[in-house]
């Protein structure tokens, strides 16, 4: 049980290493929660750093995941593989090296999904960019991506999966209460670089 606890310590850190933070601070001198939407995620990232920092922060918040998830596999240790991943979720949304201001859940969250069950990843993904095309709402999309995957992990028929996908998805919901309620009051803003106006 000590090992356990250690991968979840471990799980934990690895998703507290604040991405968005380190690429804005060491390459652009800038803190990305002081601007934007103030989140420190990949969207936010694309939108006040630019598209080559909103790619590097999307992988390595994704990446965190995907590490966090395959290290009970690596270590050898015969806990579920998911349990860990969340501990980098939470990580990630409440990071020990950033005074606990973090992310919303999504790109790690996609990353733990990724080490799990990967054509569940491509599906969601999918079902993000479809949203995102319509809507043009990056929040509203990550909500719903989160949602087609609790669908997807029931028809997989995966008890600890539905688990775990239904309380990622239930961080990334309370994580963007800001964003709904934006998006009810119509002004949530849109991302323009799937298509012109
Ligand atoms: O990456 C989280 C995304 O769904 C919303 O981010 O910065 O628009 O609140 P943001």
């Amino acid at each position: 049980t000590l090992e356990v606890i250690i991968i979840f310590i471990a799980a934990y850190l690895l998703g507290s290493i604040p991405s968005g933070l380190i690429v804005g601070k060491v390459f652009y001198g800038i803190d990305i929660r002081e601007h934007g939407s103030g989140n420190l995620g990949a969207t936010n990232t694309f939108r006040i750093l630019g598209k080559k920092a909103g790619f590097i922060v999307t992988f390595a918040d994704i990446l965190k995941g995907t590490l966090a998830t395959l290290l009970p596999l690596f270590l050898g240790l015969d806990i579920h593989l998911l349990v860990a991943g969340v501990f980098a979720v939470i990580g990630h949304m409440y990071p020990v090296f950033a005074g606990f201001k973090g992310g919303k859940a999504v790109a790690t969250s996609a990353g733990v999904v990724l080490a799990y069950e990967p054509l569940m990843f491509a599906i969601i993904l999918i079902v993000f960019f479809i949203c995102l095309y319509i809507s043009q709402y990056v929040s509203l999309s990550s909500m719903i991506a989160g949602l087609a995957g609790v669908i997807y992990s029931v028809i997989l028929e995966d008890p600890p999966l539905i688990i775990i996908v239904s309380i990622m998805t239930l961080f990334i919901i309370y994580r963007h209460r800001a964003n709904i309620s934006r998006i009810i009051k119509k002004n949530e803003p849109k991302v323009q670089w799937l298509r012109k106006h």
